[in-house]
């Protein structure tokens, strides 16, 4: 070989070295990135952990809670609020009705009209739009205004159908927030959730604002009952079966209420009801404990909110914030490494993620998870491998599925409270060989979460049965109820007429 040559075979293997060496460095570079990324998720994953030992733990800090909420003003971090029902439509119910409903995401308006029999429901022109957003943090003339504006446009399009021409309406307004009420008719709110802001409403009565602002458009409308969402489904669920006792919402926020006996609301003593008993509404949105598994994204979730150090439970469980917790996880690993590509401002805004977006990647069976890869694209995020989007999926379930069993253990808490989770409650020793005695019990639940994301539902009702064990969840039923908070405000509202 001559001397060129050698030199040529030597640069030729100098410079395949130097390609490898490159490669090499990159592919260690990669692992590493992916090694973090891995790492983040193990982490999260086990922050989130729930255990059926720390569920039951869960559930009887919930049972704990409900008894100093009851005992005491402020005893608890949940209000346990008096809501003044404490009867609720049996089917008997006649004539026609409305509901108007705030909620967090929509608001709805609708006329039920009732036969005096159960199967005599019938539910009319239901209208449902999404809340403006400015709204939420106008005033509470511009909320209140818009508010009787949409009711009188949904009159006009009665015609001359309504059976309620030349009578003065009777309308149920479901208002989904924290309210302390004086009566079934009305109340002032606490404080605003779920990113509402109209500061100079709070203490307020929300029925008497409603009711102003009818009367200032002139329409003959009358404000009959103001209503938590939670006490509607329950209305609705007793109505089509009276052994319903508790009702929860899992949509934008999460509450729950149920029928309690007067004796136990020791916090007003001396009250009395002809049933003996009142649906509390729980406000369990609020609720803590120390075995709830929370993580760093919650803390910051929280700390950025403008509820801070409120509504904790809330925002481990609920549609407004199962999305952002997601987008928070897939920042810091795009933060952290490059697999996500260069970081997406998109990605960086809060709230930008929402939770029907999760449903969609978590349920997203197309062997590419091509729903996984629209959404990302849609949050700035564009090509990405195969093996990343399933990194998506897995932050999506584990999210998903510490939100279902919290929300099953809250649900273990009320039914163990009341002596229906097969323990005899936490007050008294029943035996377990008196589980043949367990009640029939019906939970009445209704909101866009537990409605449209499956996985959400499946874990919810699995963890359940893991708490409570096979043979006492035979009685316990949960009932879904569409639309339960406005129909059932508009049965009761019927109710307090007959
Ligand atoms: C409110 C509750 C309401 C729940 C579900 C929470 O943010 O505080 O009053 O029932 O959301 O809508």
């Amino acid at each position: 070989m001559g001397k060129v040559a050698v030199v040529f075979a030597a640069a030729a293997v100098v410079a395949a070295c130097s390609v490898a060496a490159v490669m090499v460095g990159r592919r260690m570079r990669s692992r590493r990135k992916w090694r973090t990324v891995v790492g983040i998720l193990k982490e999260f994953e086990d922050a989130c952990d729930t255990p059926v030992g720390r569920l039951r733990q869960v559930v009887d800090a919930m049972a704990v809670e409900m008894h100093a909420g009851l005992a005491s003003e402020g005893g608890s971090k949940l209000k346990m609020l008096l809501t003044f029902v404490d009867g609720l439509p049996n089917g008997t119910e006649k004539g026609t009705f409305y509901a108007l409903h705030l909620g967090g995401t929509y608001f709805r308006i609708l006329r039920v009209h009732l036969g005096g029999q159960r199967s005599y429901l019938d539910v009319q022109d239901v209208e449902r739009h999404p809340i403006p957003s400015h709204l939420m943090n106008s005033t509470s003339e511009v909320l209140f205004n818009f508010l009787a504006f949409s009711l009188e446009r949904f009159i006009e399009k009665e015609g001359n159908e309504s059976d309620s021409q030349g009578v003065r309406r009777e309308l149920a307004f479901t208002f989904s927030f924290p309210v302390k009420h004086t009566s079934i008719f009305s109340g002032v709110l606490i404080k605003w959730t779920k990113g509402f802001k109209i500061s100079e409403m709070v203490g307020k009565d929300i029925a008497e604002c409603l009711q102003g602002a009818l009367n200032r458009r002139g329409l003959d409308m009358h404000v009959a009952a103001l209503v938590n969402d939670t006490v509607g489904a329950l209305s609705l669920g007793y109505y089509h079966d009276p052994d319903t006792v508790i009702a929860v919402i899992f949509g934008t926020g999460s509450n729950a209420c149920y029928l309690e006996r007067t004796d136990a609301i020791i916090k007003c003593q001396g009250l009395l009801t002809t049933s003996g008993s009142m649906v509390v509404n729980m406000e369990w949105g609020n609720f803590w404990s120390s075995h709830l598994p929370r993580t760093s994204y919650d803390i910051e979730l929280d700390a950025e909110s403008s509820n801070s150090n409120d509504m904790g439970f809330e925002k481990m469980i609920s549609g407004l914030y199962l999305g952002d917790i997601v987008r928070r996880v897939i920042l810091r690993m795009s933060q952290g490494s490059d697999i996500f590509g260069p970081t997406s401002s998109v990605l960086s805004e809060p709230y930008v993620l929402r939770t029907n977006s999760v449903s969609a990647m978590h349920e997203d069976d197309t062997p590419d998870l091509e729903e996984v890869a629209r959404i990302l694209k849609d949050l700035g995020v564009s090509d990405v491998p195969l093996k990343v989007r399933k990194v998506v999926v897995k932050i999506c379930d584990v999210v998903t599925r510490r939100a279902g069993r919290l929300a099953a253990a809250g649900i273990a808490g009320i039914l163990k409270k009341i002596g229906r989770d097969g323990s005899g409650g936490i007050t008294s020793g029943r035996s377990r060989n008196e589980i043949q005695m367990q009640k029939r019990t019906v939970v009445a639940v209704e909101g866009g979460l537990y409605m449209n994301y499956n996985m959400f539902r499946e874990y919810m009702e699995e963890a359940l049965v893991e708490i409570l064990g096979e043979e006492v969840s035979q009685y316990v039923v949960v009932k879904a109820m569409e639309d339960g908070s406005s129909i059932g405000s508009a049965l009761l509202v019927a109710s307090l007429q007959s």
